[in-house]
């Protein structure tokens, strides 16, 4: 028992030690002055601060920062920090100075400065600020009123990106069912930098009544394409091939695509999740440019399919695929299934089989005659002797065994003539 224990005083010893020799220096490093805190555009936040005073001129000096509750730490040598804040909420950034970027040095006491949100009330906030950026083409932002705000509040949506140069107002406000939306183009620019600028965009009214709402829009996520066209549907030896054309602004590998194929004859509807569209068939590769194909195996070919296919952005260009297009316009191939056609069939076929019976009974009631006549009745012949003279049957029976016999007798004299000759 006394081991451990002088270990855990050995171990308790060099901890301070350690600490010691790291705090010594920190307590004399004095903390940044002037610490300021600005807004640009609409939500970019820009904290300022100057050098400490009385720093050792031995010291290359290097600001440590972070926001409320410890979040993004970060040591650099500039002596400002800026964020893209959703100003909805007070948000704080802390600083101190420190002699290297070495983590474990311990910086000065730490300076803070906070940015609260527009005055007024929180409750007559727009919620629900969303936008979503169409085919690359048009942002359009949705939101729902605030609780404590009046029916006929006058909406005002400001906006900006980094290639627009300066904040614009979205022009046309309309309503869409309990929400309130706004249209804006924001097309592509062939930068490099372009995507990695989000959109700010910030709502509020004409009469200053309501607290501003705020919402930053990255733009590799919240993109909605344009739904795909379909070009042709075809049979291949006995496999759907489905060919298409993408939304305009889209590159084909950056989209995920889902088939759908409903059966109006079996009544069945599949899905197909197609990660990269390709059709084993050489025909279709690379023969149209900009035209997409998917087979899609085990289709009926003699009964009516109906197929459409809708899109998403994928995980290699967008950060979010989440959001569908709309589904393509449906397009059919094969023979609709003609339910008169059926009901007609459905007649014929019984009276076909009946027809077929009635003849093949007939048939056999005459080839019966022929195999087995009938065995002479006594009573019908006696019937015939006294009375009806005029039944063809029986003259034709007549005629019938008096040729068997005439035949018995031509067979024995051949039979005799033969034994003869084989005596000679
Ligand atoms: C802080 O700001 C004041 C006034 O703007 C200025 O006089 C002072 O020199 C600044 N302090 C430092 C350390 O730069
Ligand atoms: C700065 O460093 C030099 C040599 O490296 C040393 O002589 C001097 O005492 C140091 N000054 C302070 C204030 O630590
Ligand atoms: C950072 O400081 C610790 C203790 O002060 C030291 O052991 C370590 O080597 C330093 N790291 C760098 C990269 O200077
Ligand atoms: C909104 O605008 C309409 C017409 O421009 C006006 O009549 C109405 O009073 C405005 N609403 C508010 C809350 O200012
Ligand atoms: C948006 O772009 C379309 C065509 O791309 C154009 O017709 C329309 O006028 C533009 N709207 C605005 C507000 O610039
Ligand atoms: C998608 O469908 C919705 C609802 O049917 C419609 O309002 C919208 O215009 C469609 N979007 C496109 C890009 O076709
Ligand atoms: C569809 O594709 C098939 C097979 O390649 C071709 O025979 C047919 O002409 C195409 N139809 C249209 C409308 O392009
Ligand atoms: C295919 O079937 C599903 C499920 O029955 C249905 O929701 C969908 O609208 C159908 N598609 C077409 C193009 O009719």
């Amino acid at each position: 028992m006394e081991r451990p224990a002088r270990l855990c005083g050995l171990w308790a010893l060099l901890l301070y030690a350690g600490r010691g020799g790291v705090a010594a220096p920190a307590e004399s490093q004095p903390p940044v002055t002037n610490l300021s805190v600005s807004v640009e555009n609409l939500c970019t936040i820009i904290w300022t601060w100057n050098p400490p005073e009385g720093a050792s001129p031995n010291c290359s000096l290097k600001y440590f920062s972070h926001f409320g509750n410890k979040q993004d730490k970060k040591i650099a040598p500039e002596t400002h920090r800026s964020k893209e804040v959703p100003l909805n909420e007070r948000i704080c950034l802390q600083v101190g100075s420190q002699c290297s970027t070495n983590e474990s040095e311990k910086p000065s006491i730490l300076v803070e400065k906070c940015i609260s949100p527009p005055e007024g009330d929180p409750e007559s906030a727009v919620t629900e600020l969303q936008c979503i950026w169409h085919n690359l083409r048009y942002m359009k932002c949705t939101w729902l009123p605030g609780r404590n705000t009046s029916p006929d509040t006058n909406y005002t949506l400001y906006y900006w990106h980094n290639s627009l140069g300066k904040i614009l107002q979205c022009e046309n406000i309309y309503r869409e069912g309990q929400h309130i939306a706004c249209s804006f183009n924001l097309t592509k620019v062939k930068d490099s930098s372009f995507e990695q600028h989000s959109v700010q965009v910030m709502v509020k009214d004409n009469a200053g009544k309501i607290r501003p709402s705020f919402n930053i829009v990255p733009l590799t996520s919240h993109v909605k394409p344009d739904p795909p066209h379909i070009k042709n549907l075809s049979f291949q030896n006995g496999d759907l091939y489905v060919q298409w054309t993408n939304p305009q602004n889209f590159q084909s590998k950056c989209l995920s695509y889902e088939v759908e194929v409903n059966n109006s004859h079996a009544e069945t509807h599949d899905i197909f999740y197609v990660e990269e569209a390709k059709c084993q068939n050489t025909e279709f590769e690379g023969n149209l440019e900009g035209t997409i194909c998917f087979m899609v195996p085990g289709v009926l070919p003699d009964t009516l399919n109906t197929v459409r296919i809708r899109v998403k952005t994928n995980k290699l260009c967008y950060e979010d695929d989440k959001l569908w297009s709309n589904w393509s316009q449906a397009m059919s191939i094969g023979q609709k299934a003609n339910p008169t056609f059926y009901i007609t069939t459905l007649l014929i076929i019984p009276v076909i089989v009946a027809a077929a019976v009635i003849v093949l009974l007939l048939y056999l009631k005459r080839l019966k005659i022929i195999i087995f006549p009938p065995i002479p009745d006594p009573g019908k012949i006696f019937k015939e002797m006294f009375g009806d003279q005029n039944d063809d049957t029986l003259h034709w029976k007549k005629y019938d065994i008096y040729e068997k016999q005439t035949k018995e007798e031509t067979d024995s004299v051949v039979l005799i003539e033969s034994l003869k000759r084989a005596s000679q």
